[in-house]
C-alpha cells in the first residue's frame, strides 16, 4: 500500500464531506468556519505548515477565492475565474454562494493572524528590499493588509507560501499580469528570500 498522495487527500476529502451533511439547514457562520478548523486552525489561526491562516482576510477576497475553486469543479476553464488547488476544490463545492458569503464574514471579522514561523532572519532581510521594490505596492504593510484583496502574506506559513508561488510559476494558478512582470524578474534565491520576509513578519 505505502503513502499515497492522492488516496490521502480521497479519505480526508470524503471525511470532511461526511461531516458536512450533519451540518443543520442553515448553521451559523461560525459554525460552518468551525469545520475549517482541521486544516486552518481554530479561529482561522493555522497551525501550519501548509494551510493559509485566514483569521483577518479580506472579505472580498475570501469570496474571490472560495468562487474559483468552486468554478474549476464545476467544469470552468483554467484560469483567473477557476483556481487549481490540491484540497479546496471539493471542500468548496459543498457551500452555497449564501454560506461562503456569512463565512466570508466570520474570518474577516477576525483580527489578521501572524503565526511564529520558523524561518531564516539572513534571507529574510535580503528579501525586505526586494519586496519593497516588486511587491510592496500591491501587497500593502508587508503583506499584511485585508483591504489589498490579495490575500495576507505576512506571517504565513513558509511552505504555504513556497507551494503558493511555485504554483503560480508553473502556471497551475493563474499570476495577475502585473505581479508576473515582478516575479520574473526575480533570481530563485530572491524569491525564496522574499517569502522568507513575508514569513518573517510578527
Ligand atoms: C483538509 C484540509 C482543509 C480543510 C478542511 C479546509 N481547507 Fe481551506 N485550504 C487548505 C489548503 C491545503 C489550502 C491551499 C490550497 C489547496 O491546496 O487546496 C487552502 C486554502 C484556502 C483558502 C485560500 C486562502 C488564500 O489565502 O489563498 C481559503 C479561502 C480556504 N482555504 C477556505 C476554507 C474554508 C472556508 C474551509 C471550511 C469550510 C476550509 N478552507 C477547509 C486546506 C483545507
Ligand atoms: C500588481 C499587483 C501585485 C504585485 C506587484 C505583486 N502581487 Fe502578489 N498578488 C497580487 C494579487 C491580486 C494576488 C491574488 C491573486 C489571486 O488570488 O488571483 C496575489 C497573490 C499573491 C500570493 C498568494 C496569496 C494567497 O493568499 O494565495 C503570493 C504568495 C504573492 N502574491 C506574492 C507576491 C510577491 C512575492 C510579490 C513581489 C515579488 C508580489 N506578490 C507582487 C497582486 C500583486
Amino acid at each position: 500500500m505505502g503513502c499515497n498522495k492522492k488516496a490521502l487527500a480521497a479519505l480526508i476529502g470524503s471525511v470532511f464531506m461526511a461531516g458536512a451533511f450533519q451540518v443543520q439547514a442553515s448553521p451559523s457562520a461560525k459554525m460552518m468556519a468551525d469545520t475549517c478548523a482541521g486544516c486552518h486552525g481554530t479561529n482561522g489561526q493555522s497551525v501550519g505548515p501548509a494551510s493559509p491562516n485566514l483569521a483577518g482576510i479580506s472579505k472580498a477576497y475570501f469570496i474571490d477565492s472560495m468562487a474559483a475553486f468552486k468554478n474549476l469543479e464545476k467544469g470552468a476553464e483554467h484560469g483567473e475565474d477557476a483556481r487549481p488547488a490540491t484540497i479546496m476544490n471539493r471542500i468548496a463545492k459543498g457551500y452555497s454562494d449564501d454560506q461562503i458569503e456569512a463565512m466570508a464574514g466570520y474570518f474577516a471579522s477576525l483580527p489578521v493572524y501572524k503565526a511564529d514561523v520558523p524561518h531564516d532572519a539572513a534571507k529574510a532581510k535580503m528579501g525586505a528590499d526586494i519586496y519593497d521594490d516588486g511587491c510592496a505596492k500591491c501587497h500593502d504593510e508587508s503583506g499584511s493588509l485585508p483591504d489589498d484583496d490579495a490575500g495576507i502574506l505576512a506571517g504565513q506559513w513558509l511552505p504555504w507560501l513556497q507551494y503558493s508561488m511555485a504554483d503560480f510559476q508553473a502556471g497551475h494558478r493563474e499570476m495577475p499580469k502585473k505581479m508576473r512582470k515582478q516575479v520574473e524578474k526575480l533570481s530563485d534565491a530572491e524569491i525564496e528570500a522574499v517569502l522568507h520576509y513575508f514569513a518573517s513578519q510578527k
